[in-house]
């Protein structure tokens, strides 16, 4: 990216969860670069910072913002803040989320303290930023919620791809509830795509046992999921509401 241009996504307000790194940061990226002013909301200050300067340092209204998905208040204080110096939210991506690698075991060896985590960030953080953006995006033309679940969550053989299928649930859920507030709610459920974190976590025969699973044979790429993101939350997704749109090169499809 090196400079940005006037879109759809001009002056739009973007708030994204876990956009220090990762999925996040890209979708802080392609909207930047569309003009859009990407609010990056990370656990971790110096990724949040380091991603919004990088953003700015290529033409982009950015900044980071600091807080834990699964604490009302620091979510409430981060959303009421934005929303008071840029006039409302139009877009919440609701990316931040606890990854699979770490919950790869039986539920036993997890323990109760670690999955409690695990659906506090994965599961209440979706809800809490839900919840805490709502007001600030009712009304708004074109306002869109994007929750990142996993093509994890259509076979849940861990507890990580349980509470991304309840992510599914919720975008349905979220799509009624916030109907009235002219609030579209969708989410994108990635196959494996390569970011750095994924690279470092997964060991070799995992990539390739899950690669053996997709129709397509090439790795999932971040632009992969960012071009879906774009999508959804544009107006050529205006009648599309409550779904979730598999982006997994045809991972364990099942009907
Ligand atoms: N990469 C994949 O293959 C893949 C596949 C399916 C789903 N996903 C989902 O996509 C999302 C992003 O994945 P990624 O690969 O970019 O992850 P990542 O680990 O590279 O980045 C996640 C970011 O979220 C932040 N974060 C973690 N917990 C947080 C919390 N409680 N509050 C605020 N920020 C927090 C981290 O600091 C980090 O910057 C996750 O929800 C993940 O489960 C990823």
């Amino acid at each position: 990216m090196s400079s940005t241009e006037d879109t759809e996504f001009t002056n739009r307000v973007a708030f994204i969860t876990g956009g220090g790194r990762g999925f996040g940061k890209a979708f802080g990226q392609a909207l930047a670069q569309r003009g859009a002013r990407v609010v990056l909301a990370d656990i971790d200050p110096v990724a949040g910072e380091q991603a919004a300067a990088e953003l700015r340092a290529n033409g982009g209204k950015a900044e980071a913002v600091v807080c834990d998905v699964a604490n009302e208040e620091q979510v409430e204080h981060a959303i009421n803040q934005v929303a008071a110096n840029h006039g409302g939210i139009d877009i919440l991506i609701n990316n931040a989320g606890l990854h699979s690698a770490a919950y790869n075991e039986p539920l036993a060896v997890s323990g109760i303290a670690k999955l409690r985590r695990l659906f506090d960030v994965n599961l209440m953080g979706v809800i809490i930023c839900s919840m805490a953006a709502r007001k600030a995006m009712s009304g708004r033309p074109g306002a869109a919620i994007l929750n990142i679940s996993s093509a994890a969550a259509y076979g849940c053989q861990t507890a990580y791809g349980v509470s991304k299928l309840a992510v599914r649930g919720l975008t349905v859920t979220l799509a009624g509830d916030f109907r009235e507030d002219g609030i579209r709610v969708n989410a994108i459920a990635p196959g494996l795509i390569f970011t750095d974190t994924i690279r470092a976590e997964l060991s070799p025969e995992l990539v390739s046992a899950v690669k053996k699973q997709q129709i397509l044979d090439r790795e999932g790429e971040e632009k992969d999921i960012v071009e879906a993101m774009l999508y959804l939350c544009s107006a050529r997704a205006s009648f599309i509401t409550g779904e979730t749109l598999r982006v997994s090169g045809g991972f364990t499809l099942q009907v």
